[in-house]
């Protein structure tokens, strides 16, 4: 094996697309996935390649500072690419202290394993923190973040981001860790937790449930294909200069309510139901607590220097992921029973 590349988090919806990408285009690579598996962490979105001979994974919390440290000294990793985090803003509005234990200490965590294990000897070492767009705050109605935009987080979870990508920069300046970070902006495909708003809603509209719409439903994120962000993070782990940041997005803006009756659109028709029945579902509801507005990326400094562009549009997209989740029922029947269940009735009990 060439290298070994240590990937956090790859059990979630973003981090299996990237095992997925660097098992099967790099056989020289050991890819040890290091995941806790909690609610949002499921092995099965790997089977296919959980038997590969360059794959294996590792049940275990970035929290955990001893475990980390022999993990790294058992693998001797070449490079990480860390995902591993609490990632869904609602849940860090209820309850802020897993997102300040993962995000921060478990990144920090990761920093000193790393400084740690290279001991100054950075030749072909790499540190790859993966983080969010979130973290610049939230914009008007013009303007787009780009790398150099002030951080400005709003939300338990994007605090907490920004904090770790803060820390991964001062072991970079102050003990020359050879570090990248990227920052994205909201991803959809195959294998996301049904709590986010796209396969939470297609999941409602499959049961007749009803839609809820957070405020006025005029908030707006910028929407990329969750391959495209796997295909953007391999371009930076390979060719990305050591320092930077680099920000990914789809060019794809989209506000709440234009998006929920695409999908409502595009769901009446695959379940053959008569235009306009799903859209009966919508239910405005009480708006999330310091709901940024609006983000939009300018990833303008990616393609030029990288020669990254997102390759799906939108509404191909959108229709895949629909096909996806409608084909996989085991799969969406699995993850939405148990202690998904009890969440959901919590969140939006007393809206
Ligand atoms: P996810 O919630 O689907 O997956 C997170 C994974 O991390 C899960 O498998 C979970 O089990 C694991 N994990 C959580 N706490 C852990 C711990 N203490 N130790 C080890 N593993 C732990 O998240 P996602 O949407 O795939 O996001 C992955 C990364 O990408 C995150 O860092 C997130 O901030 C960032 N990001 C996400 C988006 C998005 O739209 N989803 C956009 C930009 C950036
Ligand atoms: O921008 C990147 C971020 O995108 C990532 O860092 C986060 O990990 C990821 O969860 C996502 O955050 P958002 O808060 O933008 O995603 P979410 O799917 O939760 O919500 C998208 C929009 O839809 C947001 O404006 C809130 C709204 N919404 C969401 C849910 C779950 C609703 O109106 N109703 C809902 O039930």
């Amino acid at each position: 094996m060439q290298k070994t590349i240590l990937i956090t988090g790859g059990a979630g919806f973003i981090g299996s697309h990237v095992v997925r990408l660097f098992v099967n285009n790099y056989p020289d690579y050991k890819i040890v996935n290091l995941d806790k598996l909690t609610y949002a962490g499921n092995l099965a979105n790997l089977t296919d390649v959980e038997h590969a001979p360059n794959y294996e994974f590792v049940k275990g919390d970035i929290v955990d500072a001893d475990f980390i440290q022999e993990l790294f000294q058992k693998y001797r990793f070449d490079g990480v690419i860390h995902l591993a985090a609490e990632s869904h803003v609602d849940r860090s509005i209820e309850g802020p202290m897993d997102f300040i234990m993962t995000n921060i200490v478990g990144t920090g965590n990761l920093l000193n394993a790393a400084r740690e294990l290279w001991n100054g000897n950075y030749d072909g070492k790499l540190f790859y923190h993966i983080s969010t767009d979130e973290v610049y705050g939230s914009l008007g109605e013009t303007g787009m973040f780009v790398e150099t935009t002030p951080y400005d987080p709003r939300s338990p979870y994007s605090a907490s981001k920004a904090s770790s990508d803060h820390l991964v920069r001062a072991y970079f300046h102050t003990y020359n860790l050879p570090v990248v970070i990227s920052n994205c902006s909201n991803n959809y495909g195959s294998h996301q937790f049904p709590e986010k708003l796209i396969p939470l809603f297609i999941n409602n509209i499959k049961n007749n449930k009803p839609l809820p719409v957070y405020g006025k439903g005029e908030n707006i994120r910028d929407w990329l294909w969750v391959n495209d962000h796997a295909r953007a993070i391999d371009v930076i782990y390979h060719s990305g200069e050591i320092g930077e940041t680099y920000n990914i997005g789809g060019h794809n803006e989209w506000k709440n309510i234009d998006l929920i009756k695409e999908i409502c659109k595009v769901m009446d028709e695959k379940l053959g139901r008569e235009p306009g029945t799903s859209e009966q579902l919508i239910t405005y509801v009480t708006d999330r607590a310091g709901h940024d507005m609006r983000y939009a990326i300018d990833a303008t400094k990616l393609k030029q220097e990288l020669g990254w562009e997102p390759s799906l549009q939108f509404e191909e997209g959108i229709r895949n992921t629909i096909d996806w989740y409608l084909n996989n029922e085991d799969w969406l029947t699995n993850v939405t029973s148990g202690a998904y269940q009890h969440y959901y009735e919590k969140q939006y009990a007393d809206r």
